[in-house]
């Protein structure tokens, strides 16, 4: 094996999948396996055979349908979990046992019960069974974060004499900080004979937020394994992150340190993890997050488009992720606006873009993201505005309970202004009375229709509207926050083709 290699186990179809509300089927488990395989991971933990019907077939499942990593069981030290685990991998080209037991003083008094002297005896016991099915057996010291080092590195070394080849050790309560993890793992190093024919995981969980922290450490102290799951996912405050890892070792080479995860595939399966979970991931986690690559104010984003590197350490595309992360929000300004409409095809004069950025603000004001289908609206309103002979330059409306609606316009007819008032049954029909005021074209409405374009109450409102005139149907379009705007816009949009 070579020296600077980390091995990446992932486990998050076994720590992960028990989260409450996230167990998959077993058709899931294969398609996450498979993705798990396409990213390059080097163990895939399948699952705990003896613990259910279901788990038993989809490690059975996962063996036949998975070539490359390695496949792996999880058994409590106990002969009859070891029999199943070894029953369920009988088709995995490369199978391992992953077996253990509790080392802490808890888990030894108030778990298990027992004493250090038989702990240890279950430990090599087990050990030894295992090594009856496979070659290749890890060996867990469950709550080795709360071990005394010295009781730990005596395990440890009396499971490597039964055979171990792995030796993993679980923070299981995320319990330690990154300098004593480091040290319980060069403390094995520097005491367990044999430690260097054997590789040394690290399986940190997060329950203080160091689970990332804590497994950087091991591997710079020694560790060759990291047991980790997508998006962090795992029991309680979840387990280390797989992208995290990867990524930190990717992009701090003074390590020394690398993985063969192929980094472009981690963002679509942190994307398939939440989807098929259902478990979102948070909008600011590292990596994978909505926001990991997203900027919103405007010296950021002029920063960024200046020179990436100014504000992004990690070049958003080596993980997959392609979108521009320039964010239009009210607080963006006039380089990422021109940057977004150029990225959807639109390039426009600096008078004209300065007529689009005003609009922007304005929507941005009242909407919190602008998508690209806002701006093809504010773009396609600039290209139209130059051909259409009527425009809107004031609309003013009165309704609500109780009141007659009634609305006043002002047109801009080739560089006239003209002003009317009327009342209708509606705010929309007083204005389209007030238009025809001023715009006295024979044309009948045919059609009006209103469309929400995409989810919330803040977002824009299409309006389609169809006038016909001498046999002739002429059509108007607008878009606004504002409904009753882009009513009488798309009115205004129709009138002004009837000849
Ligand atoms: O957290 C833990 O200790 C575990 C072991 C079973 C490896 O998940
Ligand atoms: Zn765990």
């Amino acid at each position: 094996m070579a020296k600077d290699r980390v091995y990446v186990f992932d486990t998050t179809l076994r720590d992960g999948e028990q989260v409450p509300g996230c167990q998959l089927n077993t058709v899931e488990k294969i398609e996450v396996a498979k993705a798990l395989e396409a990213l390059g991971v080097d163990i895939i933990e399948a699952g705990f055979p003896i613990s259910s019907p279901g788990d038993f077939n989809s490690v059975v499942e996962i063996s036949k349908a998975v070539t490359n990593p390695i496949i792996c069981a999880l058994t409590r030290a106990v002969k009859k979990d070891i029999e199943v685990a070894a029953e369920a991998l009988k088709y995995a080209k490369r199978g391992r046992i992953h077996t253990g037991i509790g080392t802490s003083y808890y888990h030894i008094y108030h778990k298990l019960m027992s004493t250090p002297e038989g702990i240890i005896e279950r430990a090599v016991e087990a050990v030894k069974y295992a090594r009856n099915f496979v070659d290749d057996v890890e060996f867990y010291a469950e709550d080795a974060g709360r071990t005394d080092n010295k009781f730990l590195a005596t395990v440890v070394q009396e499971v490597i004499r039964a055979g171990a080849t792995v030796i993993n050790i679980p923070d299981t309560t995320g319990y330690t900080l990154p300098e004593e993890f480091g040290k319980k793992i060069k403390y094995l190093k520097d005491n367990v004979e044999g430690i260097d024919d054997v590789i040394i995981a690290t399986h940190c969980h997060n329950d203080l937020g160091m689970a990332t922290a804590n497994t950087i450490s091991g591997v710079i102290n020694g560790a060759r394994q990291v047991e980790v799951t997508i998006n962090g996912i795992g029991e309680r405050a979840g387990n280390t992150s797989l992208e995290e890892v990867v990524m930190i070792l990717k992009s701090r080479k003074h390590l020394g340190l690398y993985t063969e995860i192929n980094t472009k595939r981690i963002y679509r399966t942190s994307r398939l993890i939440s989807t098929l979970m259902r478990m979102p991931v948070q909008p600011n986690k590292a990596i994978v997050g909505r926001n990991a690559f997203a900027h919103s104010s405007g010296i950021h984003q002029d920063g960024v488009l200046k020179n990436r590197e100014n504000y992004e350490i990690i070049d958003p595309k080596t993980v997959g992720v392609n979108e521009s992360g320039i964010i239009l929000t009210a607080r963006s300004g006039r380089a990422a606006l021109k940057h977004r409409l150029e990225r959807i095809g639109y390039k426009f004069s600096k008078e004209k873009l300065e007529h689009i950025y005003e609009q922007f603000i304005t929507l941005a004001d009242s909407k919190k993201d602008i998508t690209d289908d806002d701006l093809k609206i504010l773009a396609g309103k600039e290209v139209k505005a130059e051909e259409l002979p009527i425009s809107l330059l004031a609309l003013q409306v009165l309704s609500g309970k109780g009141t007659v609606p009634m609305a006043t316009v002002t047109l801009n007819i080739l560089g006239e202004k003209h002003t009317a008032s009327a009342t209708g049954n509606g705010p929309i029909d007083a204005a389209f009375a007030a238009v025809r005021q001023i715009v006295t074209k024979k044309a009948k409405l045919e059609e009006f229709l209103i469309q929400a374009i995409t989810r919330g109450s803040d977002d824009l409102g299409k309006v389609h509207v169809q006038v016909e005139s001498k046999g002739v149907m002429y059509y108007g379009f607008s878009a606004s926050t504002d409904i009753i705007t882009a009513s009488v816009e798309a009115f205004i949009d129709a009138l002004s083709q009837v000849q």
